[in-house]
């Protein structure tokens, strides 16, 4: 990570970063469980503010606390919030780690919330090995559909949120989530939520095979490795039964996967970069959106890693913001004209 090392990280974050593979040998256990007691020193908490902090305040709503549901509210001071999109957000972190209250996502929503705006609903979902799927992503759906009830909606975000502005964003292990959550909000009859556009950043999809990217990258990046994703792979999936890496949900557009193509999926930004070792799987999930006649826009960015976002202080975070920004705006205004011109762009540049 050249422009990574160029530029001045935060020593916290890039020792995090740099740590990420001695992390996981020292947490996971031989038995596949984790010692989440010795996380305690290497992840930091911060409270919701009802006090706005950088422009931005927070609070938690729980939905279900008997198996820990709950979601952080960021909602944004300078503006009227009636006309502001709402981004339902899903943290990375392999389905294993992370969480709304991490320093690194509470920071990330509040960017969100703050440069978009919007209002940010950032989803405390149950964690592999633990819990394994489909729990991950049930409780994401239950969040949309906590959301759609009336009365549940104006006690939780504030009032006048137009919940019809509805966008989904995750990173990595969320941009897994978004998809299929998406998925299922499209064949799912919401009275008031409506689900406008989806936003995956460097989506964690997989299958049986190795990828160019995958073996590219090997022993070279400090997350996404093939023993990372593996693991991961195998923390999610339910034990015991016959499921193998080409599994819809992971092997997102093979051939056993769900057709998207009658759903009226919504219109989707896909954020890939060169050095990441998923690369292939997503350039091979943009082909299967287009194929299946979804909107998909495909931004690039050349020289960076898997999750470069954690680090604000990199000029690409900026333009990532920005381009969130645009595509948001964009689908909300209905702009045929700039969405055929942004699509053009995207074509000449990335392909
Ligand atoms: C609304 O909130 C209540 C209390 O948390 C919950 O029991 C109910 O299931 C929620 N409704 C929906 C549709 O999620
Ligand atoms: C909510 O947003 C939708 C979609 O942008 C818009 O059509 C509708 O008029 C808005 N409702 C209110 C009450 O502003
Ligand atoms: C996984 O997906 C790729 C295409 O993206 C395909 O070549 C491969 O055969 C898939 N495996 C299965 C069994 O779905």
């Amino acid at each position: 990570m050249e422009v990574a090392a160029k530029t001045a990280l935060s020593w916290r974050r890039r020792l995090l970063f740099s740590a990420v593979p001695l992390a996981l040998a020292v947490v996971t256990r031989r038995d596949g469980t984790l010692n989440r007691r010795i996380l305690r020193f290497i992840d930091f908490r911060v409270p919701p503010s009802s006090k706005p902090i950088n422009g931005v305040k927070t609070h938690d709503i729980v939905i279900d606390s008997a198996r820990r549901l709950w979601f952080r509210v960021f909602v944004p001071t300078q503006q009227p919030v009636d006309d502001l999109p709402v981004i339902v957000f899903f943290h990375g972190g392999g389905f294993a780690f992370m969480a709304p209250n991490q320093d690194i996502y509470d920071s990330i929503c509040r960017r969100f919330a703050r440069q978009v705006p919007a209002i940010v609903v950032s989803v405390n979902y149950r964690l592999a090995p633990e819990h394994r799927y489909p729990e991950q992503h049930d409780d994401c759906f239950d969040v949309l559909k906590f959301l759609d009830d009336e009365e549940n909606c104006s006690k939780s975000l504030p009032e006048k949120t137009n919940i019809s502005r509805c966008f989904l964003a995750g990173d990595s292990a969320g941009g897994n989530l978004v998809h299929h959550v998406a998925q299922r909000a499209c064949e799912f009859n919401f009275q008031r939520l409506k689900v406008n556009g989806v936003l995956a950043i460097q989506p964690f999809f997989g299958g049986e095979e190795r990828t160019n990217s995958e073996k590219k990258f090997e022993g070279k990046m400090p997350l996404a490795s093939l023993k990372q994703t593996d693991w991961y792979w195998n923390a999610i999936m339910p034990p015991g039964e016959k499921y193998n890496r080409d599994h819809p949900i992971i092997n997102v557009s093979g051939p056993k996967a769900v057709d998207i193509s009658k759903i009226g999926f919504p219109a989707t930004m896909l954020v890939v970069s060169e050095f990441d070792s998923l690369y292939d799987w997503q350039k091979r999930y943009y082909e299967w959106l287009k194929k299946s006649g979804v909107e998909v826009y495909l931004v690039e960015y050349p020289n960076m890693c898997h999750a470069f976002y954690i680090f604000p202080e990199l000029r690409e975070f900026e333009q990532l913001m920005w381009d969130v920004k645009e595509f948001i705006h964009m689908v909300l205004k209905k702009d045929n004209l700039k969405r055929v011109g942004m699509m053009k762009t995207i074509a000449e540049n990335g392909e």
